[in-house]
């Protein structure tokens, strides 16, 4: 995600736009820039720079013009590093047109050769420089009309975004336009505000407009129209904003968590963007899959479990031993590796200093690196001999959530992707599966619309000194991952065990009233019979069971319906209640939900 903000009116714009900015940096902060139009025709004045906005401020001093209208952004990178270069916003060959954009334009590297061909000078590795080339000459073509120029590019446009774009001609207007990502309109009185959320202009006007799919706005500080892509006016759907500052820097919600925890059907859907039928060849270059004789996922805490689903994947569809390693155990235990060994790192920060470590031990002894970051041009990523970046947006709050679940998805296209190249995947598979994972951010949405009367039922529990969670196959690492965020959460003891493992000791935990979690294996399948079977085991022990599955478990003390999916992919919707358990007993426990004690987003100590 990245932070959005247009300002023109009768203010000078610097303060608006950096206030804006400074607002809306916690939705990405890689690096921050700035366009103000000064005379009529003449080049628009930009400053740009990586890092955090702080970098950015530390060098405007007071050489900035004054301007009465500016567009700003805060980028959290997906395609092209987080450099001066590629930070936003980018413009044409004249640096009279800016623009600047979130999302993920898919089909940039075509736009791009066209481009280039048309003798477009690009400076950046971004997908967005893309856009400000074609929006210069489509608004040649419409003489000078910004918005029409605006609704023509948009067509051409595969993905997600959010476009903002200012020229110099014509320094009042600001032209924007949306798709699967957010743009709102503050209403002012002689100014007019653009920006991804609302928290960018709340100080200055409580009077906003939603904007629809695939609609244009073009403001003015006196004027404020809304079209389709052809050009029809589209009425005005004005609100009163309800919320004060710093609730709309959550959107709404009362913590980050809560707001990732709902992102995730758009955190699953953007990481699927150009991937569902298949991750391209180049993605593995330099790594030969059909050589590959063992695969290694290193990685700690809620990416361990993600590489611990991967496993299955990866085992049954590429047809290849997985070891999956916490990556503070593995170099110690000098582990044998050769250049047949794949290692796959997974991190959202890609700075994680336990998996990096164990990064270098197995580059060092020969094995080929193949990472999974949410974190572009991070550490990890960047000494790796390949990267799929998942694109979950930033994640704010210390316990993971929306990139847990896109770090299952990578795990699934990269275990396609590898069973393709290695010719171990049945077509019909491959098919079903590549639907499967397509339909799973509407899935993830069917399970958030369920999960408030599991709220309620969670604060029961409130005062329990324990609680059990109980998975096989893949509801193993699912019950992990539901007791890691029990654990650094609610501060409440959390253990998640192999349904089978229970018998062999830990039921002598189970007391009068212990609450247990039961992921349930696929209706139908042999597990779902010997996870009834555990689940009967506890109950005559005194246990308190909510089963999690795509079908009701008789036996349950209650039962979480999730909608039915591969059985390989069931994580991705089964852990949706658990995170929601965490949160609430968290809030109910009066936790700092986002910042809970002893932890930190990233540790970057071994
Ligand atoms: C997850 O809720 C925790 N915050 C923690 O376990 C985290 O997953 C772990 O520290 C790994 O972080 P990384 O993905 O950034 O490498």
């Amino acid at each position: 995600m990245c932070g959005i903000v247009g300002y023109t009116g009768k203010s000078d714009a610097l303060s608006p736009v950096l206030e804006g900015l400074r607002r809306l940096e916690y939705r990405g902060y890689d690096s921050a820039g700035i366009a103000l139009p000064t005379q009529p025709g003449e080049k628009l004045w930009i400053e740009k720079r990586s890092g955090k906005l702080g970098n950015l401020e530390g060098v405007l001093g007071d050489a900035v013009p004054k301007s009465h209208s500016g567009i700003g952004h805060t980028r959290w990178a997906t395609h092209g590093g987080p450099t001066d270069k590629n930070a936003h916003p980018h413009v044409d060959n004249e640096g009279k047109l800016a623009l600047i954009h979130n999302g993920i334009i898919e089909n940039y590297v075509e736009l791009r050769n066209e481009l280039e061909k048309r003798g477009h000078v690009f400076t950046s590795e971004t997908d967005t420089e893309s856009v400000v080339h074609l929006l210069s000459d489509a608004r040649k073509s419409h003489n000078g009309d910004l918005a029409a120029a605006m609704r023509d590019v948009c067509k051409e446009l595969r993905g997600s975004f959010t476009l903002l774009a200012i020229h110099s001609d014509d320094p009042e207007r600001i032209v924007g336009a949306r798709r699967n990502s957010p743009l709102v309109v503050g209403v002012g009185d002689g100014e007019n505000f653009l920006a991804s959320d609302v928290a960018a202009f709340i100080s200055h006007t409580k009077r906003a407009l939603e904007l629809g799919q695939d609609e244009v706005v073009d403001i003015t500080p006196l004027s404020i129209t809304v079209t389709d892509l052809n050009g029809a006016v589209l009425p005005h759907n004005e609100y009163e904003i309800s919320w004060d500052a710093s609730a709309a820097e959550r959107g709404g919600f009362p913590h980050f968590m809560l707001k990732e925890i709902y992102e995730q059907p758009k955190a699953v859907a953007d990481t699927l963007i150009g991937r569902t039928h298949g991750l391209s060849e180049e993605i593995t270059a330099g790594i030969d899959l059909k050589a590959i004789t063992k695969v290694v996922i290193i990685a700690c805490g809620t990416a361990y479990h993600a590489g611990m689903v991967g496993k299955y994947a990866i085992e049954r569809w590429a047809d290849v031993s997985v070891d999956v390693e916490l990556a503070s155990e593995y170099r110690y235990r000098e582990p044998s590796i050769d250049k047949n060994t794949l290692v796959i790192p997974i991190s959202q920060s890609g700075e994680t200093m336990d998996t990096l470590m164990a990064l270098r031990y197995a580059k060092s002894h020969g094995a080929k690196i193949f990472s999974v970051c949410n974190t572009n041009g991070s550490t990890i990523p960047r000494e790796s001999d390949g990267v799929l970046y998942t694109f979950a947006g930033p994640e704010i709050a210390v316990a993971s959530t929306k990139a847990f679940l896109t770090q299952l998805v990578a795990m699934y296209l990269f275990a396609l992707h590898m069973g393709r190249v290695r010719g171990t995947l049945s077509p019909e598979l491959d098919a079903q599966l590549a639907q499967e994972i397509a339909e799973l951010p509407g899935k993830i949405e069917q399970v958030l619309e369920t999960v408030e009367p599991l709220r309620e039922l969670t604060r029961k529990f409130k005062d329990s000194t324990s609680m059990l969670f109980l998975g096989r196959h893949v509801g193993y690492p699912t019950a992990l991952e539901g007791a890691l965020k029990l654990k650094e959460l609610a501060y409440m003891h959390a253990e998640g065990f192999a349904g089978g493992e229970l018998k062999h000791g830990p039921i002598a935990l189970i007391d009068e009233g212990t609450p247990v979690i039961a992921i349930m294996p696929t209706e139908n399948s042999l597990l779902n019979e010997k996870m009834a079977s555990n689940v009967q085991e506890v109950k005559a022990r005194g246990a308190i069971v909510i089963a999690i599955g795509d079908a009701d478990l008789p036996s349950a003390t209650h039962n979480i319906r999730i909608p039915h999916t591969h059985e390989f992919l069931q994580p991705v919707l089964a852990v949706v209640p658990l995170q929601v358990i965490a949160y609430e007993m968290a809030v109910a426990r009066g936790n700092d939900v986002d910042q809970p004690r002893n932890l930190a987003k990233s540790v970057t100590v071994e």
